[in-house]
């Protein structure tokens, strides 16, 4: 290779080839994201109520601790212990994360702090002993609907791509029909990567699906969709979606 095309794939000179990669530690979801998603991601996970956007931000998380990466979780649905419990239900254990200082957990309640959430929540997110290499914002629905405004809410994801300009990751969830298609369509585009979690029905079964809309940075993915089920003692598993169907 001569010089000059060896300059030419110099990681940190296009900023792609050096970031690392984020396992979540299920190799057939990895696959499904195009290997895993690059650090420094902002992603959107979106479904309703119950199509597996906490499941889904929660096997991330614990990929990422599995592999010796820090992380926080601001949950508008758990406390401290529901959280490691359900997370305990589909056998992803990290109360020693937990004891470690690894893992931090913080209840937000969006509902009551009002216009001042997404500020509020900021703040926090910039707060912090050690920095995190991933948050996890599960979910941000309460705050969009709380919000002064649709550019309150913009003014937030432009900051949380500062955050992830500085190689923090950032997993942000949210129920899709609450949110008006502007600002939605505004957001999707900001979003590095982007995920809609579906549960349909087909007959008499519910069919959850995980579509993979984008990730920047990894292998073809896009529009890549797989079914899945959540079971107990196990977590996500992938189901080829003939079958899903089936
Ligand atoms: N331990 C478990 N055993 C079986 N199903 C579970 C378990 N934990 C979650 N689920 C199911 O996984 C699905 C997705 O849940 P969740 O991720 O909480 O949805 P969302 O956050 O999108 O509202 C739900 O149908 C829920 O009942
Ligand atoms: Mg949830």
């Amino acid at each position: 290779m001569s010089d000059k095309a060896a300059d030419a794939k110099k990681p940190g000179q296009t900023g792609e080839l050096k970031r690392k990669i984020l396992s979540s530690g299920n190799p057939e979801l990895d696959s499904k994201m195009g290997g895993g998603l690059p650090s420094g991601t902002l992603l959107l996970i979106e479904g309703s109520s119950g199509a597996g956007k906490s499941v889904l931000s929660q096997q991330i998380l614990w990929g990422a601790l599995q592999s010796g990466l820090r992380a926080t979780v601001f949950t508008s649905e758990n406390s401290v212990k529901s959280l490691l419990s359900q997370m305990e239900s589909i056998d992803l254990d990290v109360m020693d994360y937990l004891l470690l200082g690894r893992l931090r957990v913080h209840s937000m309640e969006l509902a009551r702090l009002g216009e001042s959430a997404p500020v509020t929540l900021l703040d926090a997110m910039r707060t912090y002993l050690t920095k995190p290499d991933l948050i996890v914002i599960d979910s941000f629905t309460s705050a969009i609907s709380h919000a002064k405004s649709d550019v309150q809410i913009l003014q937030f994801f432009e900051s949380c791509k500062r955050l992830c300009a500085s190689g923090m990751t950032l997993l942000v969830t949210l129920h899709d029909s609450m949110v008006n298609q502007d600002l939605l369509s505004a957001l999707r585009s900001m979003c590095d990567a982007h995920v809609i979690l579906r549960s349909e029905k087909d007959g008499q079964r519910l069919i959850k699906t995980l579509e993979v809309v984008k990730i920047r940075g990894a292998g073809s993915v896009t529009g890549a969709i797989v079914g899945f089920d959540v079971e107990p003692g196990w977590g996500m598993r992938l189901i080829p979606i003939s079958k899903a169907r089936g």
